[in-house]
């Protein structure tokens, strides 16, 4: 089947689905269920998100989350994030809440004016042009009359069109240069119509318009946010010390690009989940933020931080054009719901929010990177995606939290953890428990045949007792083992781990000794003899200690947890446990 095709956005969704999976995934049917298994059960709310887009086939699921106790200006606010990176909105939350009682956010808008151009080229006189411009400047205006009605009814419209000379970049190269007040808006659409309108208004011969289009470069629709608080408020063991890294953390995204970007990544990590969660356009939010930090000719830090006179402050200055009126703001209902969340705002007071989401998010950062390192918190809100892709259960998840809530969670660390908590529980055999042992032994036959090795029933029986001898003093295995050997052997027996199959004592011979005893009973008779032995030995001197021919020297405790493994291991040969 060809893997291109003409007329695709005219086929029905059913279709183009169909001829995807065809045409690329081997026609597994998992393809389509997977697609499918993503659209709204609501018919006219999954038309609604159809219609965003072109060959719209499903929906891609991002989180929804909320960070609450933002203070701003003295208003409390709870901030709507959209954020797959695991770690975001819990920093935002927590730098929220700190900061929420030493004064909050306190934010200002600088400015609002956006920008649009219309590029042309002119090869003729340039005074003529002047000329041409300073004649038609009523006419541009008139020509967006209908456009900027409405506009200028809210307060908004063009503020000024310029004529700007850029011969000495490009040959012939001109522009008009239009600043615009878009008021609630994030005014795109408003701002290329005009654009467009006043470029048809100012065609003349030997004038070549190249195009028309809005600047997503907005240095003068910029806003401030800032916290500040004594140095000792700080909190902390060492609050002085915190302030004067955090510092010098700021001031080094302020002359180091490879670090600045990573710095504003973070910056980008709040403000794009806050700009996406209002249905906002993030990608030009994203390049106006990085275009206003290389505005000095060098990628720089967007915030700022001074620790003066005992005063901590830390601040970010971000160019952010935001709408609340229009757009996807008003077509996706949970863009609406952010909105509302946030009390309506203004773009005005969005643009302080997101700025001060922004600020929070690196905070976090920063205060992580100079004290614990990113790793310790990222890891663990990590934690949840590791055990969400090992399919943890609920109770896992919960062993796995705990475990890791005063470790550093690696991903090989969690994995780990989850695989020693899945490993089948063993059933220890409590080996100074008569009735138990009686009990586990009564059914074993004599020559009953073993999941593995070579001995029968009661050859193991016998094995059993005779090991137990070893520390009664009664079997003298002349085996020497080194200390060194023996402090490398030793922690196993400390640890829930059990003897290996197939291990075999250097003393035993390959095949299993003949009986001792004519039956089983007399076998089973001779172990709890040996074992209430070994506790009478080793209660007559608890300081007793007995070399073991492969652990070497061990005290009673340690010949306990031997024993331990040894009947365990024993009795699993028979299926016994
Ligand atoms: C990770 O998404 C963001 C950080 O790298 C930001 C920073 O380094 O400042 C933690």
């Amino acid at each position: 089947m060809s893997k291109t095709i003409s007329g695709f956005s005219k086929l029905t969704k059913e279709e183009k689905i169909d001829w995807l999976a065809k045409s690329y995934f081997n026609n597994q049917p998992e393809i389509t269920q997977t697609i499918k298994q993503y659209w709204n059960v609501d018919e006219k709310l999954q038309q609604l998100h159809d219609d965003f887009i072109e060959n719209t086939i499903s929906n891609f699921y991002m989180p929804y989350g909320v960070a609450p106790n933002f203070v701003i200006n003295g208003r409390s606010y709870v901030i709507p994030m959209v954020v797959e990176e695991s770690s975001v909105v819990a920093a935002a939350s927590k730098v929220a809440k700190y900061w929420s009682t030493k004064g909050g956010f306190k934010t200002e808008v600088i400015s609002t004016t956006k920008i649009g151009q219309v590029h042309f080229m002119y090869a003729g006189d340039k005074k003529e042009l002047e000329t041409y411009f300073n004649q038609q400047k009523t006419e541009l205006r008139a020509a967006t009359a209908p456009i900027t009605k409405n506009m200028e009814k809210r307060g908004g419209g063009i503020l000024d069109i310029q004529l700007v000379d850029k011969t000495d970049k490009l040959a012939n190269y001109y522009q008009l240069h239009v600043t615009f007040e878009t008021k609630d808006s994030m005014g795109a659409n408003f701002i290329n119509s005009c654009l467009e309108a006043i470029a048809k208004a100012f065609r003349k011969d030997d004038i070549e318009i190249v195009m028309s289009i809005l600047s997503n470069y907005v240095p003068e629709c910029l806003v401030r946010a800032e916290v500040s608080c004594k140095v000792e408020e700080l909190g902390g063991k060492n609050p002085e010390k915190f302030a004067q890294k955090f510092e010098q953390a700021v001031k080094i995204a302020e002359i180091e690009p490879y670090r600045a970007v990573t710095h504003n990544k973070g910056i980008m990590n709040g403000i794009d989940a806050v700009v996406l969660a209002t249905g906002n356009d993030f990608r030009a939010i994203e390049a106006g933020a990085h275009a206003y930090a290389s505005k000095d000719g060098q990628y720089k830090s967007l915030t700022h931080c001074e620790v003066k006179d005992g005063i901590f402050r830390f601040w970010i200055e971000i160019p952010l054009a935001l709408g609340t009126v229009g757009g996807l703001t008003a077509l996706h209902p949970m863009a609406k719901l952010s909105l509302d969340m946030m009390q309506k705002p203004s773009a005005r007071t969005l643009m302080q929010i997101i700025a001060a989401a922004g600020l929070a998010q690196n905070f976090a950062a920063l205060r992580a990177l100079t004290t614990k390192g990113i790793q310790h918190g990222h890891m663990k809100m990590h934690l949840m995606n590791i055990l969400n892709q090992h399919k943890a259960t609920n109770e896992e998840k919960e062993a796995v939290v705990a475990y890791f809530d005063d470790r550093t969670a690696s991903h090989s660390a969690v994995v780990e953890k989850l695989n020693e908590l899945r490993k089948p529980k063993v059933q220890w055999v409590d080996f100074l428990n008569e009735e138990e042992v009686r009990s586990t032994l009564a059914n074993l036959k004599t020559d009953a045949k073993p999941l593995f090795g070579k001995m029968n029933g009661q050859q193991m029986v016998e094995h059993v007792s005779a090991v137990t001898q070893i520390a009664n003093g009664n079997w003298n295995v002349d085996i020497y083992v080194s200390d060194e050997k023996s402090a490398r052997r030793k922690p196993f027996l400390n640890s829930d781990s059990e003897l290996q199959i197939g291990f075999k004592a250097p003393f035993l011979s390959e095949d299993p000794t003949p009986l001792k005893f004519n039956s089983m009973e007399e076998a089973v008779d001779d172990l709890i003899e040996q074992v209430q032995y070994f506790e009478t030995v080793f209660n007559e001197n608890p300081n007793r200690k007995v070399v073991h021919p492969f652990f070497g020297e061990l005290d009673y405790e340690y010949w306990k947890k031997f024993q331990v493994k040894h009947f365990t291991h024993h009795f699993k040969q028979f299926g016994l446990v």
